[in-house]
């Protein structure tokens, strides 16, 4: 009698325990974040930033601000000094905006994709930006892992000089799926147990992406 009251109860902690768990599972980040996503589907991404630019056109951006799942897979492989999500999803934030930024800087006042387009997304990222930051604020003592550190050094060193050219449309490719891979929290719902941290996939083009 005794114990299966105190199993009833034990139940009933355990739900308690659960509930608050459960309705985590979509944070307050999702919201903006979807927004974003939105914002960065495949039709507007080949829209504004490939037909409304030359062919073969390309922008110069720094090494570190190419970031694509393989640098995920490759970062995270090092398990001597294991990373935190939080490591990974500060330099997707970082590395977005900056590539928005970089288009921006060449396109010209009145050109559709930034007065239609692109300055619009900054500003999601922005608003994004804020709650991301509310949620998860830094964390000065912590001492990031050595390799997160050294692509932070370069990141913010305005004398580097590791310039490489790519496609306006490859950033925000690259934005948007490391984006599905770095917040799954937020995306999973809609496609149960689907891995877009795995490059193959995408590869596969099972995704149209
Ligand atoms: C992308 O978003 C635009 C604008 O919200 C919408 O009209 C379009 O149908 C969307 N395309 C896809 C493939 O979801
Ligand atoms: C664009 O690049 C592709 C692949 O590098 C090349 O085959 C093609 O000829 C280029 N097109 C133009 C118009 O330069
Ligand atoms: C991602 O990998 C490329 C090489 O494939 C490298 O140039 C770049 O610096 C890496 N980016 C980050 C953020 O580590």
């Amino acid at each position: 009698m005794v114990q299966s009251e105190c199993r009833l109860l034990r139940g009933l902690l355990g739900l308690i325990c659960l509930l608050p768990v459960c309705m985590c599972v979509e944070p307050k980040l999702c919201l903006p974040l979807k927004t974003v996503k939105e914002s960065l589907n495949q039709s507007l991404r080949r829209r504004f930033m490939k037909m409304n630019f030359p062919i073969n056109y390309t922008i110069q951006v720094h090494y570190e601000e190419v970031f694509r799942l393989r640098n995920i897979s490759r970062l995270k492989s090092n398990e001597e000094e294991p990373l935190l999500d939080r490591d990974l999803q500060d330099l997707w934030l970082w590395v977005s905006q900056q590539g928005i930024k970089r288009i921006l800087k060449v396109l010209p006042e009145r050109h559709p994709t930034r007065h239609k387009y692109l300055s619009n997304l900054e500003k999601l990222f922005n608003d994004f930006e804020g709650v991301y930051y509310d949620l998860n604020p830094k964390d000065d003592q912590r001492e990031l892992p050595e390799r997160i550190q050294n692509i932070w050094d370069r990141l913010t060193d305005i004398d580097y000089e590791g310039w490489r050219s790519v496609t306006p449309k490859s950033i925000l490719d690259n934005c948007y799926r490391t984006m599905l891979c770095l917040f799954k929290e937020c995306f999973s719902q809609e496609d149960d147990n689907y891995d877009y941290c795995e490059v193959l996939n995408w590869r596969k083009g099972r995704k149209t992406t």
